[in-house]
């Protein structure tokens, strides 16, 4: 049990990869379960970790519900100094930290480091933002009283993170958690669990107090999730996934009202006008679909473009695509890793015949690189309706279907035709027309010009079954704050 030579041999140091071995090798006490963690682009096993259940779980909710009121009143700038620290180890561990995420999740390794200063960028926001909770007061109709609001962290907070984004998203989760004063228990994705070992090692060394930050490893997430939701120590759940998943997390909170933060699938359209600058669409709709090789939520899954400028887009895009290289997340050169499992792949490959069955032609791509493997080939489909499943459902992986249309209010109709209202994006010059698509357009995030909008000082999440809440900028920190409102009277 613990971790593996497989994982070891892509660190520096051996620092860090001491101290993880010491968080995730179990002690002797163990008699539970276990699971192991592999890397998906060469099947090689990683690390093997206690399988944690509901009385792990319990445990970890006690021991952040110890910690939860003198965390709440050590001062907000002794929480931001902890918080800095975490900040500036995560930035000094940046080469390892990544070697572990691409190891555990596939993402090139220089992608991966992007993503591990984005999750440092939300620790040093939040280190900063901690400093500024600030309360308001209301002109009383009387004199004699005062009516003022002051804000204080909601309590305990359960965290669920995803095998997408391991990194950035347990830190823009869990550090606006910490800066608002609330004491966080983490389950992250089975898939990557070492990477959040690896950032809760370095929080300690940060100096988060004991019980403050606690870790669960488990297999399967439900049980946790129940645990968390049903317990009445956690007053807040937040939770980056599936919508399916995020719907039974809510109805699982509903018995005690517990607030909930939900960021969950998006359908996001990417569509180019006719007045676009089509090179610039192209690099926008290859950022916006192939980044972590199309597994993420904000993916661009559908790309509308107006029959005028349709031929020439698909033509320069196909081009463009045709040059990512799909490999080991470690080979120098690679865009576009492995996917996360075989599950992602016969999805995608389903997604894929259906486009081919109503119709739909394959410009670029279309199949899986070997038998066995995760890889698939970067895709382009033309000949796409917005009835096809690659348009309805999230594909989650490298395939891009083209669909021609002719009008900006067709357009705008179909790209709102979804349950989903997560990220949308656009490409136009003409400053009417992009006021009046960046207001019609039923989501939570609409990228202008760009194919990435993601940061730490911009409120990031989706409206309707996208989700409920936002992360990152002032807006990530209100969420775990309540309000209390305060009326003096006989003054
Ligand atoms: C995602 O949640 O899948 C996207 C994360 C990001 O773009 O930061």
């Amino acid at each position: 049990m613990g971790l593996t030579a497989a994982l070891n041999k892509h660190l520096r140091a051996g620092e860090l990869f001491a101290a993880l071995e010491s968080v995730t090798r179990p002690s002797a006490k163990w008699t539970g379960a276990t699971f192991d963690v592999f890397n998906p682009s060469t099947g090689e096993l990683l690390a093997t970790l206690p399988d944690m259940g509901t009385d792990e779980a319990h445990a970890a909710i006690d021991a952040a519900a110890a910690a939860q009121s003198l965390w709440a009143a050590k001062p907000a700038k002794d929480r931001s100094a902890i918080l800095r620290r975490w900040h500036d180890l995560i930035v000094e561990h940046v080469d390892d930290l990544a070697a572990i995420l691409t190891a555990e999740m596939g993402k090139p390794l220089a992608e991966a480091k992007g993503e591990v200063l984005h999750a440092a960028s939300y620790v040093e926001w939040y280190a900063e933002e901690a400093k500024r909770v600030y309360g308001e007061t209301f002109p009383a109709p009387a004199n004699d009283r005062r009516m003022l609001v002051i804000k204080q962290p909601v309590g305990v907070v359960g965290t669920i993170t995803p095998w997408n984004f391991p990194a950035s998203m347990v830190a823009r989760k869990i550090s606006p958690a910490l800066a608002a004063g609330c004491a966080v228990v983490l389950k992250p994705a089975e898939q990557t669990p070492l990477v959040a070992g690896a950032m809760f090692v370095l929080a300690e060394k940060a100096g988060f107090p004991k019980g403050v930050v606690n870790l669960i490893y488990a297999a399967e997430g439900a049980p946790i999730g129940r645990e968390l939701c049903s317990n009445p120590k956690v007053r807040k759940i937040s939770f980056t996934g599936s919508t399916e998943v995020g719907r039974l997390l809510m109805r699982q909170c509903s018995d005690q009202i517990k607030k909930v933060s939900l960021e969950l699938g998006g359908n996001a359209p990417f569509i180019v006008f006719d007045d676009a600058d089509i090179d610039e669409a192209v690099e926008g709709a290859v950022q916006a679909k192939f980044r972590n090789a199309g597994q993420t939520c904000v993916s661009a899954n559908r790309i509308y473009v107006q029959s005028a400028v349709h031929d020439a887009f698909a033509e320069k895009f196909v081009t463009r695509v045709r040059e990512l290289t799909v490999g080991d997340g470690f080979s120098a050169g690679v865009a576009i890793g492995p996917m996360i499992d075989s599950h992602a792949i016969e999805k995608i490959e389903a997604h894929v015949a259906d486009a081919l069955a109503k119709g739909g032609e394959v410009r670029c791509g279309g199949r899986r690189i070997g038998t066995n493997g995760t890889f698939f080939e970067p895709t382009v489909l033309t000949g796409i309706s917005h009835v096809m499943r690659v348009a309805q459902e999230e594909t989650f992986g490298p395939i891009a279907p083209i669909i021609r249309f002719e009008t900006t209010e067709q357009v705008v109709a179909e790209a709102n035709d979804t349950i989903y209202g997560l990220a949308a994006y656009f490409y136009a010059e003409n400053l009417k027309r992009v006021w009046h698509v960046a207001e019609a357009l039923e989501y939570g995030m609409v990228g202008i010009n760009t194919g990435r909008m993601s940061s730490e000082a911009a409120p990031f999440g989706g409206i309707k079954q996208s989700g409920i809440g936002r992360e990152g900028s002032r807006h990530g920190l209100e969420d775990y704050l309540e309000m209390k409102y305060l009326c003096m009277g006989n003054i």
